[in-house]
């Protein structure tokens, strides 16, 4: 079979290098990809905002499954003009990623179906948002209803801050359209976990749960990012917790979304609060994460392209998905200056001497490559993870690694998987 995967972030590189290892895949398109796949996939540019052209690439290349990373070709349709040509896709249709496009439909599924999650208050204007705001007082979650990178949740201490994110979300429209309407949430306590989950509309068998490390600095400190580091398992979300999400969050989703006429097929991303025995959602994303898929991906002992072809066949029923017995951690490693301003194209050294530490894969995030070699070329420019019995294992080998990459400025937080290891 011949794969396409869409994207060029460490999550895909993390979904190519897996694919690869499947038995029935003979080549991987991967567009736009990025140079550490090129040993394992062939890059094409497709222009990804015209979904007809990538369904004309899929049918001319005779591509047996597309599999789609990041949540913007979803929200847009690219599994709906795939379905309507009769080719495969791993990924949601556009009515079923709302779910990750509107926090305001997917807290209104949330709530109709009783899926446990904050307290919320949906604003179509700024003044009822502020008086929601100084009834309730602070702390006090503001989030765009939109698609905003990652970027258009404020979490308030303080009735101020979340005042000002209102002006800055409604007013301003910093985040565009995606601001014009807003969520205000209950500030949730506890500790967070994502649980992705592979479905096929029916069925739904959940990986192993990661957690990430959204802040830049160590003692997650400083701003967040799209995630500095991330490991699995993650111990906090135990064999009896990973079954009430089934039972209690991820089946009843996806019957919700059946029941909605939007049948939902594809990664199915909770990202969860926990709280002793209590599990809220937090939100729902359309796709993998990134970095969790590059530390849940190395654990799965299944074949890859088997599953995803069962998810968007409606045969997952059909597969018994196994996971290995280890732990694998991804140590971010990011530019100077991320997530703010930073240099780009800055030589880097030493990827090769990295991979020779056994049970490590360094994935490229953001890197081009040009004659002299390879070059950062965004925030997070390399994903280094390494796989091990344990999480302390595993954690020592991917640090390792990174200590042998070398570039100018380069930035990565020392405690990854603190949280894991803080009682050990
Ligand atoms: P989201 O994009 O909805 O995942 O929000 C980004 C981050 O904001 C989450 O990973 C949490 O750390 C935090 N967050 C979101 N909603 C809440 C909430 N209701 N209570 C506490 N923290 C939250
Ligand atoms: N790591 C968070 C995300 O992928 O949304």
């Amino acid at each position: 079979m011949r794969i396409l995967v869409i994207g060029g972030g460490g999550r895909e590189h993390a979904l190519v290098w897996k694919l690869a290892r499947c038995q029935g895949v003979d080549k991987i398109f991967a567009s736009p990809g990025n140079p550490g796949m090129k040993l394992l996939a062939e890059c094409v540019d497709l222009p990804l905002q015209d979904l007809e052209a990538v369904a004309d690439f899929a049918q001319n290349q005779n591509i047996g499954l597309t599999v789609v990373g990041p949540e913007a070709p979803l929200v847009q349709g690219i599994a709906d003009v795939f379905h309507a040509r009769g080719l495969k896709i791993f990924g949601p249709t556009a009515a079923a990623a709302e779910i990750e496009g509107s926090k305001a439909f997917s807290k209104q599924l949330m709530e109709k179906y009783n899926i446990p999650t904050a307290f919320f208050k949906i604003c179509e204007d700024m003044e009822t948002a502020k008086a929601y705001i100084r009834e309730k007082g602070a702390p006090i979650v503001v989030k765009a209803d939109g698609l905003a990178a990652g970027k258009g949740v404020v979490v308030a201490m303080t009735e101020q801050e979340a005042l000002d994110a209102v002006d800055d979300m409604m007013g301003t429209l910093k985040f565009g359209g995606a601001g014009a309407r807003i969520v205000l949430e209950e500030f949730m306590e506890g500790e967070e976990a994502s649980l992705l989950a592979f479905t096929d509309g029916e069925t739904i068998i959940p990986m192993v749960a990661a957690q990430d490390h959204k802040r830049v600095f160590d003692n997650d400190e400083g701003p967040n990012t799209g995630g500095m580091g991330a490991y699995a398992p993650a111990p906090v979300m135990t064999e009896a917790l990973k079954a009430k999400c089934v039972e209690l969050i991820l089946q009843p989703t996806i019957a919700a979304m059946t029941a909605e006429g939007r049948k939902y097929q594809g990664c199915l991303y909770a990202g969860l609060m926990i709280n002793g025995e209590d599990i809220k959602v937090v939100e729902f994303n359309a796709r993998f994460g990134d970095p969790e898929t590059q530390v849940v991906l190395p654990l799965l002992s299944g074949d890859l392209a088997e599953i995803m072809l069962a998810c968007a066949t409606g045969r997952l029923h059909e597969l018994e998905v196994k996971w290995s017995e280890g732990a694998a951690v991804c140590v971010v490693m990011s530019a100077g200056g991320y997530p703010g301003i930073y240099e780009q194209h800055l030589p880097i050294s030493g990827l090769a001497e990295a991979e020779t530490v056994p049970g490590t894969m360094v994935f490229h995030a953001g890197t081009k490559e040009i004659a002299g070699g390879i070059v950062t070329a965004g925030g997070r420019v390399l994903g280094v993870t390494a796989v091990g019995e344990s999480i302390a294992q595993a954690k020592e080998k991917a640090y390792e690694a990174a200590g042998k990459i070398n570039f100018v400025g380069a930035h990565y937080r020392r405690d990854i998987a603190w949280r894991a290891l803080r009682d050990k």
